[in-house]
């Protein structure tokens, strides 16, 4: 399992790249726009925060599959590192995935609702696919059922694609996923910070804490 942020928030992704075992970001037009800066400074101050080895997801916004590509191009000529561009499944989407696959670069298939999407991205060469569970909740759906018939059909048909999860209100959603199949997801700063959060553990702690300087001192060290 992997996991990603899901965020252009500087502070936070260096917080979380620090303490926590990230493979990466991952940003669509709405989470750049909220930190209201120029989005290629942004992107580039992300990728010195994480390096050149992790993963950087970008979003292409063109209308047309030949516009994508060469957005594709123009994102993979700026950024440096290892870099993915996310594509919505439209029609276009679909024959942008075949011809940037063609070209070896890797796509995100994104904005996924149905398992058909995501069967349809992989067959046209989608590196991740990226079903947005709590969109499809939303909808009356079920977005961990979703997950779970996407990676029935990536496993009946021996499709390399990886189930990229995102779009989540809560751990538990999370949780599904991951048993579902899903080897890589993406979630919000304060749901990562949620995956550690339990207060018996912070209580357990303190109290280990008193007894040893009762007994030894300050720490472990200076005893
Ligand atoms: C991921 O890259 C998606 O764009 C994102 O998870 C969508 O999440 P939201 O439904 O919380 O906006």
């Amino acid at each position: 399992m992997r996991l990603y942020i899901d965020s252009a928030n500087i502070e936070q992704i260096r917080h979380l790249n620090e303490y926590y075992p990230i493979s990466g970001v991952t940003t669509n037009p709405s989470i750049l726009v909220k930190e209201d800066r120029p989005f290629l400074e942004l992107l580039k101050e992300i990728r010195a925060v994480i390096g050149e080895e992790k993963e950087l997801f970008v979003q292409l916004v063109g209308d047309t599959a030949e516009e994508m590509v060469e957005e594709a191009n123009f994102i993979m000529s700026e950024l440096t590192g290892k870099l993915a561009v996310k594509i919505p499944v439209t029609e276009e989407g679909l024959k942008a995935i075949k011809l940037l696959s063609e070209e070896k670069i890797p796509v995100l298939a994104t904005t996924i609702y149905t398992s058909f999407q995501a069967l349809m991205a992989a067959l046209a060469g989608a590196k991740y696919v990226a079903p947005y569970v709590n969109r499809i909740d939303n909808l009356t759906g079920n977005g961990v059922t979703v997950v779970s018939e996407i990676a029935q059909f990536f496993e009946s048909y021996q499709l390399s694609t990886e189930i990229l999860a995102a779009s989540f209100k809560n751990v538990q959603q999370i949780h599904n996923v991951c048993l579902a199949g899903a080897e890589t997801i993406t979630a919000s700063p304060d749901l990562i910070e949620k995956f550690i959060a339990f207060p018996a553990t912070a209580s357990d702690v303190k109290a280990f804490k008193e007894e040893w300087q009762k007994a030894y001192g300050i720490d472990l060290i200076h005893s």
